[in-house]
């Protein structure tokens, strides 16, 4: 029952066939030399690895209302306008790391704002993908925030709530 009955598959061997046969007659179309056709197949390719990849790195838009939800994991230690266990948030972007004072920052923190680093929307998103991956030392206990859309949100918010 479930095997094919034989004439389909000598029949779609057949079509196999004809289809090849035909190539050469394509072929003879002035304008369709195997040359284009192999540059039309990789262009055809590279656009659609082009696309593959667009949709893994283009994320939607951060969404400050959510981000603002994501926050509440950091409020165990934080709040924007006044320093807890970690420092506060106020005037975070453009901040160089490690540069709130008298805040008891780790070494490792503190050497990497002397060493150049300023926080803005790539240098968080990395740091909170995995704070002790990015800075080896840093006193915060924090494991990261994995999702990327759930960072994106959590910048966003950060951005708005840390101008104020
Ligand atoms: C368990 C406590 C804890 C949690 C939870 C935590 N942090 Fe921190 N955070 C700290 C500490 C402590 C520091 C200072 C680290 C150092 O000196 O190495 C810090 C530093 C930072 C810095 C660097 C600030 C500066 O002035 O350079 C940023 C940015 C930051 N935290 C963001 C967050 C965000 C966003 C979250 C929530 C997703 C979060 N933290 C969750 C304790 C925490």
């Amino acid at each position: 029952m479930s095997d094919p009955p034989a004439d389909t598959y000598a029949g779609g061997t057949a079509d196999i066939v004809i289809v090849m046969s035909q190539l050469p007659k394509i072929q003879r179309h002035r304008w369709l030399t195997w040359p284009r056709l192999c540059a039309a197949a990789v262009l055809s390719l590279a656009g659609i690895c082009l696309i593959g990849l667009a949709t893994v790195f283009a994320l939607a838009p951060g969404d400050p209302v959510r981000g603002e939800q994501i926050y509440q994991r950091c409020f165990a230690c934080h709040a924007i306008d006044r320093d807890r266990t970690g420092p506060r948030h106020a005037g975070l972007f453009g901040r160089a790391a490690g540069s709130v004072p008298n805040f008891p920052y780790s070494a490792a923190m503190k050497k990497a704002g002397v060493s150049g680093l300023v926080w803005n929307d790539e240098t968080l998103n990395a740091f909170l993908e995995s704070p002790t991956t990015y800075i080896p030392g840093t006193r915060m206990g924090y494991a990261g925030i994995k999702d990327p859309q759930e960072r994106a949100d959590l910048i966003a918010y950060l951005k708005k709530a840390t101008q104020q």
